[in-house]
């Protein structure tokens, strides 16, 4: 065991430099926190359908501003009546404030995020995003085991400012699902 852990230590200092490039971060291959600095990584995620795919990374690089915020679960109580309706309601200020995309992403699968959607008036302001496996979510280790309430992993609640590509600003609920610093209302000031 301690001879184990030794090699652990010996291995993480010689490889720590590659695993803290920017490339190794951006590929997806691995799971890495999300920082300031980083580029999203290059996972696909799917938006109406299992048929059509959307790669996040390549989603935000396309503009100068973006914001995307991620919830536990689609139609739950708080991301249906709190955290979808401010970014829906506040897209003409993001927009005012140069944002050209804002997309939520959700462990769920795409026939349910565009319902949710649809439901909430996103059309034409909020991309809503199936991360349905939990592949992105987990790349940048945002996962949170909700096995007792929502019956698998989800998303924790977090809102990430891209601007040219690069994460801007990071901002996650200290507890994973509170409606805190990821709302709207906390954010606007942050663009
Ligand atoms: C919510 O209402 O946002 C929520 C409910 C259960 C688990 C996580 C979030």
């Amino acid at each position: 065991m301690a001879l184990c852990s030794g090699i652990g230590r010996h291995f993480r200092a010689a490889y720590r430099p590659l695993l803290f490039s920017r490339s190794i971060r951006t590929s997806g291959l691995f799971a890495m926190p999300i920082e300031v600095g980083d580029k999203l990584p290059s996972v696909d995620v799917f938006e109406g359908t299992p048929n059509n795919k959307v790669n996040i990374q390549e989603l935000f690089s396309k503009v100068k501003k973006g914001v995307l915020f991620a919830v536990p679960g689609a139609f739950t109580p708080g991301c249906s009546k709190t955290h979808l309706p401010g970014f829906v309601s506040g897209y003409d200020k993001l927009k005012e404030k140069g944002v050209e995309v804002v997309a939520c992403v959700s462990v769920n699968d795409p026939f349910v995020m565009a319902a949710w959607g649809e439901s909430a008036g996103a059309e034409g302001k909020v991309r809503m995003l199936a991360d349905t496996c939990a592949e992105f979510t987990k790349a940048i280790e945002m996962d949170l085991d909700a096995t007792k309430f929502l019956g698998n992993v989800r998303s924790k609640r977090y809102t990430v400012v891209i601007e040219n590509g690069m994460v801007r600003e990071v901002m996650v609920e200290p507890d994973g699902t509170g409606l805190t610093c990821t709302l709207f209302e906390n954010i606007l000031d942050r663009i």
